[in-house]
This record gives structure tokens, sequence and C-alpha cells, in this order.
């Protein structure tokens, strides 16, 4: 038993990426530059898009967060990320989400040039990860397989992926079978969950269910990345963070663990400034910082 400390895996990524910014900036006089469109008033969101610009200053990445009303039109949003898209200086574009429901969100993200994806969630890229060449990995699933690499060679390794979001479970099990695991992506409609959960090497928890990987569901050779992020009130009706699996009776028995917060989240920030880096470099194709 042992927790997967991402918070200190992310800050010596930052650290070397810090180092190749500012090698990119002394040599080519390039500092990349991210946009975050915000739209509307979601605390969480808030938080995520301050913690990001916060980690893009300390590495030395630009980064601009574009606030707009909950009102605006799609055609308004489309408009803007056009602008964007030609826009030389800037090398990534994030659509915070979730976005208010009268703007098709598959329409806005389609919206952004393959190149400038950042989040890699528009059709060519999932589609370049599903082929197995892909140009921009999502942040969230990238930040699971570091962590995982970390711990085991995943080649030929029993993992189950419980969530299909097209966020994180979706494109990490394409991510995962293109590191030759073998790979169950389970979802709300799938039967004997736990009982599928028991034998695996690796259990990946993405449902937005506060602790629903119980210690019945793992094995004392399991590693748990948990990707959830849940706001519940403790005993004393104080506000807190829990993740997706019951850490305090799972710890105990599991090989390894991710907290929450400190596990996943650091490593979704630090794959999104990765990003941005290395979108920057392919646009102006340069090859190695
Ligand atoms: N909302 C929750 N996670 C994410 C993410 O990784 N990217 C974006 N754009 N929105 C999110």
């Amino acid at each position: 038993m042992k927790t997967i400390n991402g918070k200190l895996i992310a800050t010596k990524l930052n650290s070397n990426l810090k180092s190749k910014v500012s090698y990119l900036k002394k040599k080519h006089k390039i500092q990349p530059k991210l946009v975050v469109i915000l739209v509307g008033k979601n605390p969480a969101s808030e938080v995520y898009v301050r913690n990001k610009s916060i980690k893009a200053a300390e590495v030395g990445i630009k980064s601009v967060i574009k606030r707009l009303d909950a009102k605006i039109t799609e055609e308004e949003i489309l408009k803007l990320i056009s602008i964007y898209n030609q826009d030389n200086e800037i090398d990534g574009i994030l659509v915070q989400l979730p976005i208010p429901m009268h703007i098709r969100s598959e329409k806005v993200i389609d919206s952004i040039s393959f190149e400038k994806d950042v989040d890699g969630f528009n059709s060519k890229n999932i589609g370049l990860l599903a082929l197995g060449r892909p140009h921009v990995i999502p942040c969230t699933p990238l930040g699971c397989l570091k962590l995982l690499q970390e711990e085991l060679n995943l080649s030929g390794k029993d993992v189950i992926i419980i969530g299909r979001s097209n966020i994180v479970g979706k494109p990490l099990s394409l991510l995962l079978t293109s590191e030759n695991a073998t790979v169950t992506l389970a979802h709300s409609k799938t039967k004997n969950l736990k009982n599928l959960c028991r034998n695996k090497d690796v259990i990946i928890a993405a449902t937005g269910i506060p602790k629903m990987v119980k210690k019945d569901w793992v094995n004392n050779k399991s590693i748990i990345i948990d990707v959830g992020i849940n706001q519940i009130l403790d005993n004393n009706k104080n506000k807190i963070l829990v993740g997706d699996v019951d850490f305090a009776s799972v710890f105990s028995k599991v090989k390894a663990i991710t907290p929450v917060p400190g596990g996943v989240g650091p490593m979704t920030i630090h794959c999104l400034l990765q990003n941005t880096f290395d979108l920057a470099l392919k646009r102006r194709n340069i090859k190695e910082v």
C-alpha cells in the first residue's frame, strides 16, 4: 500500500518543462500561449481555470482567460474561435467544459483548429488517437498514463476504466490500448462491475460518483487511479473533496492508489502545459528543444 504522489510528480515535470520553455524563448524568441475560454459562472470551472493559469505562469507559458457571458450565442463563440484559430500568437485553445446547454459543445470543440486543440477533444484528434498516431493526447488521460508508467509496465496488463466520457474514459481506453494493455471500458449499464474489477491489475475510476469503488472491488496487486473530484459534506457538515474511490477503506488493501486531491489533478494541468508547449513547436516545425 502506497499513495501515488501526483502532486510531486507533476512538480518535477513542470520544473523540467519550465527549463524547456525558457530555452525556447532564448533560442527561438517564442513564448507559448494558451487561451482558455470560460462561458458563464460555474464555481468548479472557475477554480480549475484559475489553477491552470497560475501553473502556466509558473512554467513561463502565457495564458489568457477569455470570460464570456452565459447568454452568448453559439455563433458568437464560433466567430471568436475562428479569430483565435487565425491568430499566429496563439498555440493552444481550450474551452472549459461544461458550457451552457443552448450551445452545442461538439460544434464548438470541432471548430477549434486541430493544430490548436490543446485538449485533444475534437473529432480529428480523437480519430488520430484511435488510429494510434496522435497529434494531441487529452490531458487527463495522458496524466493517468504518466502516473501508471511510474508504477508498472502496462504491456499485457488487465485494466478496467469505469466511465466512458469523451473527456476521460473513451480517450483513455484508446491510449492504454496503444500501450498494449487489455482494456475493459465499463459504464453505468455494465453488469457485475464489482466482479469485473476484482481481478484487474489497474482500476481507473472516472464516474463522478463519490466513493463508488469499495474495498471488496480491489485486490492486493491493484493499482488504483482515481480521476474523481467530488465535493461532499463530512460528518460535521464541512465541505470536503473526495474521489470516486472510497480511499480510507481501499488504501490498506491495494498496491498503490492516487489521493484526491493531489493525484490526477496536478498531472492534468501539467499535461495541458506540456501540450501547449508541444503544439507551439509542431506548428512552427521546431523538432527538438
Ligand atoms: N472540464 C473538466 N475537465 C476538463 C478538461 O480536461 N478540459 C476542459 N476543456 N474542460 C474540462
